[in-house]
């Protein structure tokens, strides 16, 4: 992982500890109450790029008797174990979670674990090939980790412009990712175009009940994210 990766290393710390207790307080109170609704039976969970842990409490880790982490930064390997002392934390090496078989690999690594997905599956991976395909590869998820639980939350857009609307929304299935922009940045059309950034990620689980909101990174950085789960 190098230090100045886009989606992890200093850059991201750096931000973690200049608006972790302020601008991210609110999307992580989010993050929080949506983990405590989500109670896979399984006893060991696997954390898929939780960094730090900053979107991480207490109370959700010790729900599980073991906890496995994919994590390749190693900065963040060390600030999660200092983020929650006397948890006891199992690094795994590197899958292959950016392979095309990717979520084939976890399903077998760990046959006895639930899966989550801490907002990785929208960001450049370590460890991607060239031409790294991301809509064919999250197309793999439901089949590969199917009858297993695993949950995710992600980004599917950034843009630089603030969101009219802050509370999140709950929705019975799916919708074009325009749809789900229009309702967080209102006023939106040809005058008044909304430029963004697009993780690739819409399009997941199309018949599953979800979670949307806006998380704000930094001044100016706003992302609309999304939570799923299955099993
Ligand atoms: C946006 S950050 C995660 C944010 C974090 N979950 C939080 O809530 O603050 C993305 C994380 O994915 C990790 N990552 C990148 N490639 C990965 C891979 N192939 N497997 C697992 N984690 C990876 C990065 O090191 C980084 O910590």
């Amino acid at each position: 992982m190098p230090l100045f990766h886009p989606s992890g290393g200093l850059v991201y710390h750096a931000r973690a500890w200049r608006w972790g207790n302020r601008l991210w307080a609110p999307f992580h109170d989010q993050v929080r109450r949506w983990l405590t609704d989500w109670r896979p039976p399984a006893s060991h969970l696997l954390l898929l790029g939780p960094s730090g842990g900053y979107a991480l409490s207490r109370p959700f880790l010790e729900r599980f008797d073991r906890l496995t982490v994919v994590e390749p930064d190693p900065l963040a390997r060390r600030l999660l174990v200092r983020r929650f002392p006397g948890r006891a934390f199992a690094f795994a090496g590197d899958p292959g979670l950016a392979r095309a078989d990717g979520f084939a690999r976890l399903a077998r690594a760990w046959p006895d674990a639930a899966f989550l997905f801490c907002n990785l599956l929208g960001q450049d991976l370590t460890g991607a090939p060239d031409g790294f395909d991301r809509p064919a590869w999250l197309r793999r998820l439901p089949a590969d980790l199917a009858g297993r639980h695993w949950a995710s939350w992600h980004d599917l857009a950034a843009t630089d412009q603030a969101p009219t609307r802050h509370d999140p929304v709950d929705l019975p299935r799916g919708e074009d990712l325009e749809a789900s922009l229009a309702r967080f940045w209102q006023g939106r059309g040809p005058d008044h175009p909304l430029a963004i950034h697009d993780s690739g990620c819409a399009g997941l689980l199309p018949d599953a009940p979800r979670r949307l909101a806006v998380w704000q990174l930094a001044p100016g950085r706003h992302h609309l994210i999304e939570w799923l789960a299955a099993g």
